[in-house]
């Protein structure tokens, strides 16, 4: 019998009575759409699943992204293509080193983000399995923006609801000083338009859509766009809104992109963290989702 918990006065559930391992019915599975239509992000615990088991019931909430975590083509893959290498092992599951590629990009999951931002159409949800965890840090925080939109005055909801930003993975790394990119990459990943605010489908209710990925607003000077997103972060990400999220082994979370931000916290790099995660890909860009034409980006 599936039960669930709020953890945060608004929102956050903590299922009990489901083994993801096994086949999901159609009760279940609708039981479970519903509480992360309220709920927004939802853990499990005690899930002692594979790889396999996790795309099985990844499957069952939609079409998987399949593209390659790894942006750069030389980068050798640890799991399957499906599955998203949340770890700092390399593919002979040694620490990575250094200035490795994908250390770096670990590095960046640090920054409030929702993930997939950067397509066109982006991630609905993500589902994030820890396998290893480190002895200290590496919780995950979790911003609910639907509340954050909720508490804007309306004079700022007014001003914002049409506005359409320019998000790029690119903005992100170069947050933190990784800019280490080729032409080829950069072209193969270019600047997506995605909506501000978004109507959330299961709830109806209105929330921001923000992330480190996003740069430059359409129709607005660059200094005021950053200064309107660097607002918009602070405003969203301040305690009231925020769970955080402390591993324990087994567990399984599962959070809806499109209404939450989400980022990584520090733990030691010497010590291995190892978290696999399958993604749903949305089903249309945004901009088509909320009934406006996409405009070039
Ligand atoms: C992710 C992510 C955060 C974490 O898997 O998309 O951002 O704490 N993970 O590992
Ligand atoms: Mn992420």
């Amino acid at each position: 019998m599936l039960e669930v918990r709020q953890l945060h006065p608004l929102f956050m559930g903590e299922v009990s009575g489901v083994d993801l391992g096994r086949p999901v019915d159609p009760d279940t599975l609708a039981a479970l759409v519903a509480a992360l239509d309220r709920h927004a992000v939802l853990v499990f615990h005690d899930q002692f699943i594979d790889d396999e088991q996790q795309l099985a019931f990844s499957r069952l909430l939609g079409p998987l992204e399949t593209t390659r975590q790894a942006h750069r083509p030389a980068v050798k893959l640890r799991l399957h293509v499906g599955v998203s290498d949340v770890s700092n092992l390399d593919e002979n599951n040694r620490l990575l080193q250094g200035e490795d590629y994908r250390r770096m990009s670990g590095l960046a999951n640090r920054l409030w983000h929702t993930d997939s931002s950067f397509k066109r159409t982006p991630a609905k949800y993500s589902l994030l399995s820890a396998r290893i965890l480190p002895s200290w840090g590496g919780e995950t925080e979790f911003a609910d923006l639907r509340a954050a939109y909720d508490a804007l005055p309306q004079r700022k909801q007014a001003a914002i609801e049409h506005l359409v930003a320019e998000h790029s993975i690119y903005t992100s790394r170069a947050k933190i000083g990784f800019t280490d990119f080729t032409e080829a990459e950069r072209a193969a990943l270019p600047p997506v338009p995605q909506v501000l605010v978004r109507r959330h489908p299961g709830s109806g209710r209105k929330g921001l859509y923000l992330a480190s990925h996003a740069d430059a607003i359409q129709g607005m000077p660059l200094p005021e766009a950053r200064m309107l997103l660097l607002d918009l972060i602070e405003h969203a990400t301040q305690r009231q809104f925020v769970y955080q999220h402390r591993w324990r082994l087994g567990d399984l979370v599962i959070w809806d992109n499109r209404c939450t931000m989400h980022r990584q916290r520090e733990f030691d790099l010497a010590e291995v963290r190892d978290m696999h995660r399958t993604t749903v890909a949305d089903t249309a860009p945004t901009l088509e989702q909320e009934g406006r034409t996409a405009t070039a980006a």
